[in-house]
């Protein structure tokens, strides 16, 4: 193990917590499926990573998002959202807020801009960091606004206005997959000798993996999916009466996603700003995430929706005039200006989140024309 990645006394505690509840499981039903595994690493409801943790997105946290970057992230969206606004109706539905800082930012935004909004909705589930995001909201929104925030516990009907996700695909339990031999296989998680071990089974004849390119994939390939894609992508047909949905992720299209190079999957496991692939460490201590098959949302999403465009995130912050953003800086304040520059440089730069991040939108029953998509907009890619 990495010397960095050793756990507090707290910390080990409660991950051998979450260790003993899913070996019980495994005695008790036999292997259980990856996508399981990662149900219960990622939100157990008292052990798993998104509750037990409330420190994540910071510098003594596991890693960092766009928005806990920098506010220009946010600041960025504006103008796009305000002519969903004028079209549809002025709210934004936010799924998997986090600590809340996009809509922090957002929401200030905003207010200097005197930009009118009805609701801000929330829907985020995990307990801790509701209450880190409700902490910090009333402590930066004025009461006016903070009042207009709607905490969800279930998505609402007949929804009008801005669906928004930030690195929510890529945190959906995924099932693991081998391809071999012609045939594929579903690795299970068992235990050996007290440790988690990989074990493999056929799959139905018949499964579905909603037309993945499975034929095309070379002999011992290894990939996820998620069976939460179909389910989400409904969850949001049965909300959105009218208005767009942005989706903004780690990932691929298809092709790239799948590419031979990339034969051992896409999970990647994060802990203390450091990356390695062992779902089985630090069990509850650690993120874990895949990357995100554009190709398929918008498979899924095409049956209801209309795209308005696949950018890399540089591109889409490009295109909606994140650089003019800087000139609200004093260049001779010497040490905000080059703050604000080295944000910039991790939000757009390709070696850092710019081109590996993707912006997916749709709108439904609205002519849009978005400025995050007027340049390099590669649906075709779809
Ligand atoms: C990778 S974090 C991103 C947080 C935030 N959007 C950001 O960009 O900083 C994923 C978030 O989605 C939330 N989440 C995951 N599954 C969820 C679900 N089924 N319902 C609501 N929130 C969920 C997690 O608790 C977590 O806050």
């Amino acid at each position: 193990m990495k010397k960095n990645l050793t756990l507090s006394e707290e910390e080990k505690k409660s991950s051998d917590k979450l260790k003993q509840i899913i070996h019980s499981e495994i005695k008790l039903e036999g292997p259980i499926s990856f996508s399981r595994f990662m149900q219960l690493a990622l939100y157990h409801p008292e052990f798993g990573y998104y509750q037990a943790k409330s420190n994540i997105f910071s510098q003594d946290g596991d890693y960092t998002t766009s928005p806990n970057i920098s506010s220009m992230f946010a600041e960025v969206f504006v103008n796009d959202f305000e002519k969903i606004f004028e079209l549809s109706g002025k709210n934004i539905l936010e799924l998997g807020a986090g600590n809340g800082n996009f809509c922090t930012s957002i929401l200030k935004c905003f207010d200097s801009r005197k930009i009118d909004f009805e609701h801000y909705y929330i829907f985020e589930s995990s307990a801790s960091l509701i209450h880190v995001a409700k902490t910090q909201l009333k402590k930066k929104l004025s009461p006016k606004d903070y009042s207009k925030i709607i905490w969800l516990e279930e998505l609402p009907s007949c929804f009008r206005g801005v669906i928004f996700m930030n690195e929510f695909f890529d945190a959906l339990p995924v099932g693991v997959y081998l391809k071999k031999d012609k045939k594929v296989f579903e690795k299970y998680v068992d235990i050996k000798n007290d440790h988690f071990v990989w074990v493999e089974k056929s799959i139905e004849e018949n499964y579905q993996f909603n037309n993945l390119p499975i034929d095309k994939l070379p002999n011992d390939y290894t990939f996820e999916y998620s069976e939460g894609y179909e389910l989400w992508v409904e969850q949001i047909r049965k909300t959105l009466a009218q208005g767009a949905i942005f989706i903004i992720d780690y990932g691929f299209h298809e092709q790239e996603l799948f590419h031979p190079d990339r034969s051992s999957g896409t999970m990647m496991c994060y802990s203390k700003h450091q990356s390695h692939f062992d779902p089985f460490l630090n069990i509850g201590q650690q993120d874990i995430s895949c990357h995100v098959n554009f190709s398929l949302l918008k498979r899924l999403m095409d049956k209801n929706f209309q795209i308005e465009g696949f950018v890399s995130q540089a591109n889409y912050l490009i295109n909606a005039n994140i650089l003019e953003l800087l000139n609200a800086f004093d260049p001779e304040d010497d040490v905000v200006y080059r703050k604000k520059v080295s944000e910039l440089n991790i939000l757009i730069s390709p070696a850092e989140m710019g081109d590996i991040i993707k912006v997916l939108a749709f709108s439904k029953d609205i002519n849009l024309q978005l400025e995050g998509f007027s340049k390099n907009d590669r649906s075709h890619t779809l």
